[in-house]
């Protein structure tokens, strides 16, 4: 996601700003930029495209002075990568300057608000409205005008702020995105994350939400949500740089594994209203268009098809509306029967995807409504489209996918109830049940990611296997194609997925003793029907793990191992089961000492055919 980095100290802040923004390229961007406030003036440059072009503009930070400044990475969530886009921004009269990482969800309220009293917009940022609201709460107290503007706001922030009537400050605070202050001899800073200060110092305070920071020169104050002054503790980083990137983590992969409550909290959130009704921003399709579609077909690549399997098994229960699922690269080249009566769903985490294009484009011409799926803004894919979802996923940067897929996901279920609902086929008490389900979500698939340990233990077992089958019926075949993916991609396992029903047609010559099935089993209504398919593949010697909802003590009966999950709304179970699968993908890839991140041969965004 975006990267923030500020400084107040001794040196020149422009050199050391974009020093920082260096160190937090990794975290994926678009766009740089940087404001200094120098004798109670600010002074902004910021442009599209790598820093080298914010760097060249400004002759490396030499042509703008002053001691005290804010420098912003942007990863395009609200309005395309652009130079009006990008950060820094100010308030009306110029006075303030802010950077922000995170989603404001009530931005558009607020900006109609502030537009009636006629603030005007230089950006489509979501970000501008906290500039024009600072100065409209202006105390001439920085502290309680941060906190009036921050009441205001509803979602994720954490922000840097210049105020040009307090040129011996910089201000920081942050609700549900990352953020750290950080001291030296020097001066202070402000970060995304410590990669951006470790050339500086190691010493840093860990700002909780609420939390508001004014920092000096040679001092940092640190308050509550209610103003009040708290003392913090100051933390001494340990971690290399390479280990700062991944917060810790020791690959990417397991940190964006770990961050998908986060991301589907920021994916799902925006999109209920106050009136518990769903809404997609994105979309400008009516009832009537609606109504009209005689058919939904789903095109994509690698992981996102296998959230297109969901969707197929989703979308038809709940909207009753017949979908075909295809892989991009075979769509494209089988004069499909696609036509204006046809909405297309295309889902793609880059946008990028050639085969996925392509067929977006075979889609268009045939006269089709497409709506796409896609992470990032400004992507090819979403901008060929004609409606668009983003997953608010953030940068992904592990080749096999963790976060965007689980995203992906969770803006299925949301269609698919959007388009029930307008066309009349939920009642209101199912909906509710269901959006209630979806937003606990986060919550349950925590408690699986609570159990990392058991998991680890667990895949070391696998790290020996030669080869690994994945059953299930239903959405467990289609979760199945994905747990196949993760451990075969990462590992070099060779693994199958199949339809447990389909397993006797063939495959099971394949299992002799000691083979290795995972029987996903977490689709309520089959349940009985994939212990038939355990027994089937024990009576042959398999070693199964089941994966299962808590309470099913039947399946510890027949398999060796069981992963009980938590329940939740029964289509959503693809979110919650597919995590403990990502996990002993991982870990089993780990044990072997694949390079996990990298994986031979595989490519994060495949633009060619
Ligand atoms: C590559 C990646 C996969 C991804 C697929 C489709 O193969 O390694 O993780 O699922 O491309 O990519 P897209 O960006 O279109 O989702």
């Amino acid at each position: 996601m975006c990267g923030i980095i500020g400084f107040i100290g001794g040196e020149q802040a422009a050199p050391i700003l974009l020093g920082g923004l260096k160190k937090l390229e990794y975290r994926g961007y678009d766009s740089a930029g940087i404001a200094i406030l120098e004798n109670g003036q600010i002074d902004i440059a910021k442009s599209k495209g790598r820093l080298e072009i914010l760097y060249d503009k400004i002759d490396g930070g030499r042509s703008f002075h002053g001691t005290a400044g804010i420098g912003h990475t942007r990863w395009a969530t609200h309005g395309e990568p652009s130079d009006a886009n990008s950060h820094p921004h100010r308030s009306r009269s110029g006075k303030f300057a802010i950077v922000h990482n995170g989603i404001i969800e009530n931005y558009a309220t607020l900006k109609a608000q502030l537009q009636d009293k006629g603030c005007e917009f230089a950006s489509e940022t979501d970000t501008e409205v906290i500039a024009h609201l600072l100065e409209q709460n202006d105390t001439g107290d920085l502290l309680e005008t941060i906190r009036r503007t921050v009441a205001q706001l509803e979602g994720s922030y954490a922000l840097g702020i210049l105020s040009e009537e307090h040129p011996d400050e910089i201000a920081c605070v942050r609700c549900a995105s990352p953020l750290i202050v950080a001291l030296s001899d020097g001066g202070n800073f402000i970060a995304s994350d410590v990669t951006a200060v470790l050339p500086y110092t190691r010493h840093i305070y860990q700002l909780d939400d609420g939390e508001i920071a004014l920092l000096r020169r040679d001092d940092v104050t640190v308050y509550n949500a209610e103003g009040r002054r708290i003392e913090k503790e100051l933390k001494t980083i340990t971690w290399s740089v390479a280990a700062a990137e991944k917060g810790g983590y020791e690959h990417f992969m397991l940190k964006e594994i770990m961050e998908q409550p986060q991301a589907i909290s920021a994916t799902i959130s925006p999109r209920i209203g106050n009136d518990g009704r769903i809404v997609l921003d994105g979309i400008s399709l009516t009832k009537e268009e609606l109504k009209a579609f005689h058919r939904i077909f789903i095109l994509a690549c690698g992981s996102a098809y296998h959230v297109g399997v969901v969707g197929k098994y989703v979308i038809e229960e709940v909207a009753r509306i017949p979908v075909e699922v295809d892989i991009a690269s075979e769509f494209r080249y089988r004069m499909p029967l696609v036509d204006e009566r046809s909405l297309v769903l295309i889902i793609s985490q880059s946008g990028e995807t050639a085969d996925t294009l392509a067929a977006l484009r075979e889609a268009k011409s045939r006269g089709a409504r497409v709506l796409s799926i896609v992470n990032v803004v400004g992507s090819t894919i979403a901008s060929e489209s004609d409606d668009v979802l983003y997953t608010w996923a953030g940068p992904e940067i592990s080749v096999a996918t963790t976060k965007a897929y689980s995203t992906q996901l969770t803006l299925i279920y949301l269609l698919a109830f959007y388009i029930a609902d307008a066309l009349g086929r939920v009642d209101t008490l199912t909906l509710r049940h269901a959006l209630n389900e979806l937003i606990a979500l986060p919550d349950q698939i925590q408690k699986i990611l609570d159990q990392a340990p058991q998991i680890e233990q667990f895949a070391q077992r696998l790290c020996y296997l030669d080869h690994a089958y994945f059953i299930g019926r239903n959405l467990d075949y289609a979760v199945a194609l994905e747990a196949s993916l993760k451990l075969k991609e990462i590992s070099y396992i060779h693994s199958e997925a199949y339809a447990a029903g389909e397993l006797k047609h063939g495959t099971i010559s394949l299992i002799e003793p000691g083979t290795f099935v995972a029987a996903l089993a977490c689709c309520e209504r089959l349940f009985d029907k994939t212990v038939s398919n355990i027994r089937e593949v024990k009576a042959r010697g398999a070693q199964v793990l089941c994966v299962t909802q808590q309470g099913n003590e039947a399946a510890a009966q027949q398999a060796d191992h069981v992963f009980y999950v938590p329940r939740t709304y029964p289509l959503f179970m693809p979110s919650i089961e597919v995590v403990p699968m990502q996990l002993l993908g991982y870990y089993a890839a780990k044990a072997r000492g694949c390079d996990i991140d990298k994986p031979r041969n595989l490519a994060k965004s495949v633009t060619v055919e």
